[in-house]
């Protein structure tokens, strides 16, 4: 088995990186875009707290799954007409922020209105810095305008992951998905 990427396909580490990270993407974005108009109130604060909670979990492995990702060898792009090779890095360098700054903006906005941030009530991760009002308004910003920014990105990604399944019929889907390999 590759741990690291090869020419052609992703190892071990970018494959569970890639999987475990859109879960965890798609889960946070869905629940958040859920409970954003709720009024406040019981129900608010369930989501918002598994929000909070799934986030404070997994934060740092976000940050660790765009740094890999930036900083090791990742497989040739796939081939294809060069409009579509170009489109496709845009859309990769595109979703790669945007998560990276998702999971830089949720904590810091929970910090920075000098709260730490509540895992399920098992345990905290305090904040560290003090107040800051003005900083805590532009993470709340960035972190909704950004979601907004993901769900496209996402969905053009899915749909081109579609197109080269069904219509194209070609492997790319299979340099992510082991089992898929022939
Ligand atoms: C990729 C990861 C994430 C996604 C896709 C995501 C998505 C969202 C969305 C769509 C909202 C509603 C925003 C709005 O329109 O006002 C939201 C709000 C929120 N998120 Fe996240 N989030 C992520 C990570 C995190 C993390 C890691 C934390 C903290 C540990 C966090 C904490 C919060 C908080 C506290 C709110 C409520 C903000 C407010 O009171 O206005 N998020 N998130
Ligand atoms: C059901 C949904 C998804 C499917 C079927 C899917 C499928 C794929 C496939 C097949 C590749 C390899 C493309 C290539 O070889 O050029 C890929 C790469 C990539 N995907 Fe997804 N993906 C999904 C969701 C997501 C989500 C939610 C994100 C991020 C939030 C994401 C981010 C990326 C990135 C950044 C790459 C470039 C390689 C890497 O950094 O790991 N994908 N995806």
């Amino acid at each position: 088995m590759n741990i690291k990427d090869t020419a052609n396909h992703y190892g071990f580490i970018s494959r569970l990186n890639h999987w475990l990270g859109a879960l965890i993407v798609i889960g946070m974005l869905a629940v958040g875009l859920y409970f954003n108009d709720m009024p406040r109130g019981d129900e608010k604060s369930y989501w918002l707290k598994l929000h909070i909670g799934v986030g404070g979990l997994f934060f740092v492995f976000l940050w660790f799954r765009v740094f890999w990702r930036v900083f090791t060898q990742s497989p040739q792009a796939f081939e294809q007409k060069k409009t579509l090779k170009r489109l496709t890095q845009i859309v990769h360098w595109v979703l790669l922020l945007s998560v990276l700054i998702m999971a830089l903006s949720g904590p810091f906005l929970i910090w920075s209105r000098g709260a730490p941030i509540n895992v399920f009530d098992w345990f905290s991760i305090p904040s560290p810095m003090g107040k800051m009002p003005d900083f805590h308004e532009l993470m709340e910003e960035v972190h909704a305008i950004v979601a907004k920014v993901l769900l496209v990105s996402i969905i053009i990604h899915t749909l081109a992951v579609i197109k080269h399944r069904f219509i194209d019929k070609d492997q790319l889907l299979s340099r992510m998905v082991k089992f898929l390999r022939k």
